[in-house]
């Protein structure tokens, strides 16, 4: 099985490069599940049941969050509706939203990390309840999209399920790192996918307005960047039958506009 995982998806043109290639890289590299990180999609903040559908009809069999997941307030309500998005597993209990879905007979999670980033429940425990909770009723083929921005929390988090995930992806950055690769036990990781947003820009945004603010200390609103776009991910071929991973390669991309 091959799954492809498409990084953070920025604004309106991160979403016009996912319609425009996405389905293209799906039948041209045989993806038999294509998971996408939506936390950013909505004006760059956040996620909306309306643009979560934008994605699906794209070709994301499941879209995850991360720390954004509550940007779009309106998405509080939505996200009980929409059974192919998952948030962060790590948040507080009782909170709207699934941590985890089970796609095409993959277990796919979505867990946020905890250094240099807001409060939130240790993951490496969560993940290990998740797995002793599922049991045997788990899929053998697992998939997380571990959003976290410090490199050794996402590292470690690789060796920690090495042998129990079939991949550990990283998000939350969105520069890619040049790291992916299968460990000793078969866990597939990489420390950041990367994004698809704006090329020229700093994290997908207007590098002019985050400058200004480097430089001044002032704060000024976030405006998603424009020209041409970055398209990041990893495909990530699977043994379907022990769920280890017999490779993961960087599928990265150059969209200028249709
Ligand atoms: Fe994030």
């Amino acid at each position: 099985m091959r799954v492809l995982f498409v990084g953070d998806v920025v604004g309106r043109p991160g979403r016009s490069a996912v319609r425009a290639l996405l389905p293209g890289l799906r039948s041209g590299l045989g993806v038999d599940l294509a998971i996408l990180n939506g936390e950013n999609a909505a004006g760059g903040a956040g996620l909306t049941a309306e643009i979560a559908h934008e994605l699906h009809a794209a070709g994301a069999d499941v879209v995850t969050n991360g720390n954004h997941v509550w940007d779009q307030r309106q998405f509080v309500k939505e996200i009980d509706g929409l059974d192919f998005c998952v948030r962060p597993l790590n948040l507080p209990r009782g909170v709207p939203g699934r941590g985890w879905v089970i796609a095409r007979d993959v277990l796919v999670v979505n867990a946020i990390g905890r250094t240099f980033m807001a409060p939130a429940d240790d993951p490496f425990r969560a993940i290990d309840a998740l797995l002793e909770e599922l049991g045997t009723a788990a899929p053998r083929v697992r998939v997380l999209d571990w959003h976290a921005e410090a490199t050794s929390e996402k590292v470690a988090m690789g060796w920690h399920l090495d042998g129990r995930f079939s991949a550990v992806l990283g998000s939350h950055t969105h520069v890619a790192t040049a790291d992916a690769r299968v460990l000793p036990r078969g866990t597939a990781l990489v420390t950041d996918t990367g994004m698809v947003g704006p090329r020229d820009s700093v994290l997908g945004m207007d590098p002019s307005i985050i400058v200004e603010r480097f430089t001044t200390g002032m704060p000024r609103r976030f405006e998603v960047a424009s020209g041409p776009v970055v398209f990041n991910s990893v495909l990530v071929d699977l043994d379907d039958a022990t769920g280890t991973a017999r490779s993961i390669e960087r599928v990265d991309r150059l969209w200028e506009g249709g």
